[in-house]
């Protein structure tokens, strides 16, 4: 068995350990995989621990997704730009590999909704750690123009900058937000706080989606306000997460697993819980 684990604090609640048994069964990859708490100042320590005794791969989750980005001896170019990594594997020298597959996983869960992100006007709520990760793989779908509006506005202005190469992007306030739009994402954790951005500026186009990165048993409050705009597609972070890790997956095991029927499995739970 070759062995993966996922690094967090907090950890216990972490689904990765039933998605990655789920995806080695399903492809027939001898893969173990565990989840490890590291403590908050020794997340480099467990790391290297694991890999000496044997570590393949792991991902990464909060706190730690900065510091596995400075740690890395090789990143991607879309970790390069979203400045963290949930996804490290050790090469045959030894030397730590980070990528990030949150946005791949955000991406392609749009996509499998049928979301067109071509040509399309799309507004990203939020301009945190979260919001970082997916611009890349975002305006690689070459949307007309993608809008970031945060509570802090300068926040959003220096992240749209960052990108600015990529496509058309630009950043603000929320009471910048101006125009319709063809996909709106929350990017910001506050509808799990039991607030809301301020969206009284937010216009959906005809036939528009929204998602929310965040997700819970039931809809979110995000997703509560996209049902009542009349939002032709409304969906929460759960296929995110599964897809993210397929793509970690695919990543270590150059195998595509289906991130489907794993979807259903936690959807279920989560719909038991509501
Ligand atoms: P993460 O890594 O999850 O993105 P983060 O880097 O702390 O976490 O970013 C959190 C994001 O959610 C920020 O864009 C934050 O807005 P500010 O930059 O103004 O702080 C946003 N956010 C958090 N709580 C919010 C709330 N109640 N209303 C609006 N935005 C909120």
């Amino acid at each position: 068995m070759e062995q993966y684990a996922v690094f967090g604090h907090p950890i216990q609640h972490s689904r990765s350990p039933f998605i990655h048994q789920q995806f080695a069964r399903q492809t027939g990859q001898a893969v173990s995989y565990r989840a490890i708490l590291a403590p908050l100042e020794g997340f480099a320590d467990a790391v290297a621990q694991f890999h000496q005794q044997g570590g393949k791969g792991a991902n990464v989750t909060m706190p730690f997704k900065e510091e596995a980005y400075r740690l890395c001896h090789h990143l991607t170019d879309r970790a390069r730009r979203a400045g963290a990594v949930n996804t490290l594997w050790w090469d045959n020298n030894g030397a730590l590999w980070g990528d990030t597959t949150d946005g791949a996983g955000l991406v392609a869960d749009l996509l499998a909704a049928g979301v067109v992100l071509q040509h399309r006007r799309i507004l990203v709520l939020g301009a945190g750690g979260a919001v970082r990760g997916v611009l890349q793989p975002l305006l690689d779908k070459q949307p007309t123009e993608l809008v970031l509006a945060n509570r802090t506005a300068e926040k959003a202005r220096l992240l749209a900058a960052d990108f600015a190469d990529l496509g058309k992007v630009q950043g603000g306030g929320f009471a910048d937000i101006d125009g319709s739009f063809d996909l709106v994402i929350n990017g910001t954790p506050a509808s799990m706080g039991g607030s809301l951005p301020d969206l009284s500026r937010v216009t959906l186009a005809p036939g528009a989606a929204c998602y929310d990165m965040a997700y819970g048993a039931g809809q979110t409050l995000f997703q509560q306000w996209a049902e009542r705009e009349g939002a032709k597609i409304n969906l929460a972070g759960l296929g995110m997460l599964v897809r993210q890790a397929a793509e970690s997956f695919n990543q270590w095991r150059r195998v595509a697993p289906d991130a489907n029927p794993v979807l259903q499995a936690l959807k279920a739970e989560l719909e038991g819980k509501a």
